[in-house]
């Protein structure tokens, strides 16, 4: 072992590096390399603090830096979600959130990003759809190369996830994606290849998930043949948080990091599994390595101390970026008679809708974060000057109970409860340790206190003053064991539930029961909760998990959520009605089960209602994935507002009323009906195996292929002003694998108002040995222009543009032959077409 002496590496040219972590491993005893293939608690690696080697801080997720607590944790910057961002469809832009989330990571003491993610939408219901770019991998990956090299840039790690063919929450655990390799490599590995060749992330995280049969943090097909062999990929692999399967396969396989910790497959287990000579100490060494490079390239040689982070960094540059981006993000879906903006004739503004009030900021699980502040449609639409707003809630959207910290208050009167935690699970007569906490979705998975653990049980106080009288509502679900009492009154037993539900990971469904209750008269609430696991009698499972509930509470509705909302509707210039889902309908955990908006029909009926009494009735979209839109040919305007970040209201309203022009285009298909998408008959799988069985088929592939109307085209998205495309150009005929080409093409914004398009390229094969898409996106350019301009949006095409993987290669082929090269505006909206060919068949690997 190497003697007190730091270690420094971060000077030396990259060979020089290469050639110390060499010389360091050597130097390693056989404990402290298997100390570093796991986690030293939820989210660090364990530092080796002889050698001056710190931990490595891991902090959520694709648009924040969220810190070390999963909810309600240091205030951090709020960024759009990854469909909001690909919408943007804008790569300068998306290597700034990069670099601005790295000082963001920073400032929580972390080194590594758990992003992007970039999973691909294989269906509308995909519970993580928000959180990943589209259904087109080409998008996907060079989004996210932009992103990661803005990110590393700034020397925090990315870390690309999750790696593969996770494209659904419904048993994520044990589901088997089945999907043949042609679809696989098209596809799903698609986006990370080209993250590895163009940004080189510095790590990566295994899926949950099996791929054809093995778990994807000890496959070793996907992490050795593909990741490690074909793609040379040097980067730590990291398994998602406890998704590593096994000890000796998945160290076998290169999946480096055990996560979260501590070890539960590796320490004692790893010891023992080379003592027994099933993995090798070549095996450890080569993990040990890539942890080490990755310790390296994040500055943690020579800089041992973990601070603390409660360092938060809202500063008016990340504010402007996060409008920015939003801004980019909003997709205008329609827009007659000029609906969109609202110009100074509107005097008078109905703003209806459940999400106008609330700050629809994110979507749910790992993703999610508590902002720095929020901006709600509301405050960011009243407060442009000279309008009257009416507002009114129009429908109830709460997929449970509305959060029961809307309301409560601790003892000493502030908002929120007083949680209490014993040692062991049976309570005891004082708790060891007493918090306040904000919000009543209690999820402990990483913060309980470790005082308590591993054994322990929790009291929740809290205080309701009811606004009016009548049968209220509460509603519980528990991860353990769980009451609750109202008045020392027992409301909610919820002891030994049975049946699962989806929030929190693993707790109960929710248990909604009524008291009657007067308004102005405190009411007492408590609950009592443990750790132990629930179901009860599951075999073989851990006798306590990680704990934690949610309350939620509401009072009996007092009036006609829609006659309300048609009545001020009548009376206004315009009406915007603000619908979608939020983070409880979308979330990591579970998938979707409608396309429909929730919650049975209510905004559907909603926007009806208000647009057959308001002729320039807009519609505001906030979801992350399609919804239906029954209503579609009854309003004037529609914009895809998607899940926008702290700065959502502000951006909305730059759109609406016209500071902005749109510029958003979408990442993804919105079809007609859920029965039309390509994953339909395939979703989610039965018996734990869900077949691919639409292969490369998915989004405008299948969609195209079958000539089946869709509501909304991929790439589609309207400005408020109009764009003239001029003949495109192509600067040769003959692509090869040395030669490259450009395709150039004037665009004159034709309008009166300066806006941004994005021109798209999409190849055609004309004639392949194997079927392949009608065409595929393989390129687009953004460009800016004032009112009259023209610019030039050139787009360069490659091997890698006209290739497709033959499986009797086996690998990449360009075969020799006609192609062409499409220009649209959207993928349906065709502007021109350019001839080019390849002279003779050529393939390769990577
Ligand atoms: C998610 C990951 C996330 C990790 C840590 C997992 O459940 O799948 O995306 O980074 O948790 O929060």
């Amino acid at each position: 072992m190497v003697g007190q002496k730091s270690v420094k590496l971060v000077n030396g040219s990259q060979e020089e590096d290469e050639v110390e972590l060499k010389s360091l491993i050597s130097k390693l005893s056989e404990e402290k390399k298997i100390l570093l293939l796991s986690g030293k608690d939820f989210w660090r690696t364990q530092p080796l603090p002889e050698l001056n080697v710190g931990s490595l801080k891991t902090t959520d997720g694709p648009n924040g830096a969220r810190g070390e607590f999963f909810t309600d944790g240091t205030p951090a910057a709020l960024f759009p979600c990854g469909i909001s961002l690909a919408a943007t469809w804008n790569v300068d832009l998306l290597h700034k959130v990069g670099s601005t989330l790295a000082k963001e990571a920073k400032a929580k003491q972390a080194q590594v990003l758990l992003a992007p993610t970039v999973c691909l939408h294989r269906s509308p219901l995909g519970g993580r759809n928000f959180e990943s770019f589209s259904e087109d991998p080409i998008l996907t990956g060079k989004l996210a190369a932009a992103y990661i090299n803005g990110l590393q840039g700034e020397g925090v790690a990315a870390t690309i996830k999750h790696f593969v063919a996770n494209e659904q929450e419904t048993l994520r655990m044990q589901i088997n994606s089945v999907v043949e390799e042609r679809a696989l490599r098209e596809l799903y590995l698609k986006p990370f290849e080209i993250a590895i060749r163009d940004a080189n992330p510095w790590a990566l995280m295994s899926s949950y998930n099996l791929i054809n049969g093995l778990h994807a943090d000890m496959n070793p097909f996907t992490l050795r043949k593909v990741l490690r062999e074909e793609w040379r990929y040097k980067g730590a692999v990291i398994s998602d948080w406890g998704g590593t399967n096994s000890t000796v396969e998945s160290i076998k396989a290169g999946c480096d990091l055990e996560m979260p910790g501590p070890a539960k497959l590796r320490g004692k287990a790893l010891k023992a599994a080379l003592d027994r000579g099933d993995v090798t100490i070549q095996d450890i060494d080569e993990s040990v390595e890539r942890i080490l490079r990755l310790l390296n390239k994040t500055g943690r040689f020579g800089a041992p101390l973990d601070e603390p982070e409660e360092k938060t960094l809202d500063t008016e540059e990340t504010r402007e970026l996060i409008r920015k981006a939003g801004v980019e993000g909003i997709t205008l879906l329609k827009n007659n008679d000029g609906a969109l903006p609202l110009g100074p004739e509107v005097k008078k503004i109905a703003l209806i809708g459940p999400n106008v009030k609330r700050a629809i900021a994110g979507g749910g699980g790992s993703a999610s974060l508590k902002p720095y502040y929020n901006t709600t449609p509301y405050d960011s639409i009243a407060a442009a000057p000279g309008c009257e707003i009416i507002f009114a809630q129009g429908a109830q959207i709460d997929k449970w109970l509305p959060l029961a910290s809307n309301v409560c208050k601790t003892p000493s009167g502030q908002p929120g409860v007083v949680l209490e935690f014993f040692k062991g699970d049976k309570f005891g007569d004082s708790p060891l340790i007493v918090q306040t906490r904000a919000k009543t979705d209690l999820f402990l998975w990483d913060s309980a206190p470790v005082e308590v653990l591993p054994a322990y049980s929790f009291k929740v106080k809290t205080t309701i003053v009811p606004e009016t009288t009548g049968e209220h509502q509460f509603g519980f679900q528990s991860v353990g064991p769980g009451r609750l009492f109202v008045n020392k009154q027992l409301l909610i037993d919820n002891w030994n539930w049975t049946q699962a539900g989806e929030a929190m990971f693993e707790a109960s469904v929710e248990v909604v029961a009524s008291i009657h209750l007067d308004s102005g008269v405190p009411v007492e609430i408590l609950v009592e909760s443990t750790n132990e696991t629930r179901p009860l009698g599951k075999a073989g499972a851990p006798t306590h998990g990680y704990g934690g509930c949610r309350i939620g509470y509401q009072e009996s509705p007092t009036v006609d959520l829609i006659q309300e909302a048609v009545d001020i509707a009548a009376d206004a210039d315009a009406a915007i009605i603000i619908v979608g889902l939020d983070a409880e309908w979308e979330s990591e955990g579970y998938d979707r089960q409608s396309m429909d908006l929730p919650k049975d029909g209510s905004q559907d009926r909603l926007v009806s209602a208000v647009a057959k009494v308001n002729k320039r009735t807009i519609v505001v979209n906030q979801s992350g994935s399609p919804v239906t839109m029954p209503w579609v040919e009854e309003v004037p305007a529609i914009l895809q507002a998607w899940y926008q970040g702290q700065e959502a209201g502000n951006a909305l309203a730059d759109i609406i009323f016209g500071n902005e022009s749109p510029s958003g285009k979408l990442p993804v298909t919105f079809p007609k009906r859920l029965e039309d998408n390509p994953a339909y008959h395939n979703w989610p799988g039965e018996n734990k195996k869900v077949v691919y069985g639409e292969g490369i088929y998915i989004g405008y592939k299948h969609y195209e292929r079958l000539a089946l109307d869709v509501l909304f085209p991929f790439g589609h998205g309207l400005s408020y002003t109009e764009f003239y495309y001029g003949e495109p150009k192509i600067s040769g005929t003959v692509l090869s694998s040395s030669n490259s080409l450009t395709v150039s093409v004037p665009v004159t914004n034709k309008g009166k108002v300066g806006g941004q398009e994005t021109v798209q390229l999409y190849i055609r094969d004309i004639n392949s040995r194997l079927p392949r898409p009608e065409k595929e996106l393989q390129g687009f350019s953004k460009v800016a222009l004032g009112p009259g301009e023209t610019k030039v949006a050139n787009i360069v095409i490659d091997m890698y543009s006209v290739g497709y993987y033959d499986t009797s290669i086996p690998g990449w082929i360009a075969e020799a032959g006609e192609f062409e090269a499409i220009i649209g505006s959207s993928s349906q909206d065709i502007r021109g077409t350019v001839p080019f060919k390849v002279e003779e068949s050529f393939s390769w690997v990577f």
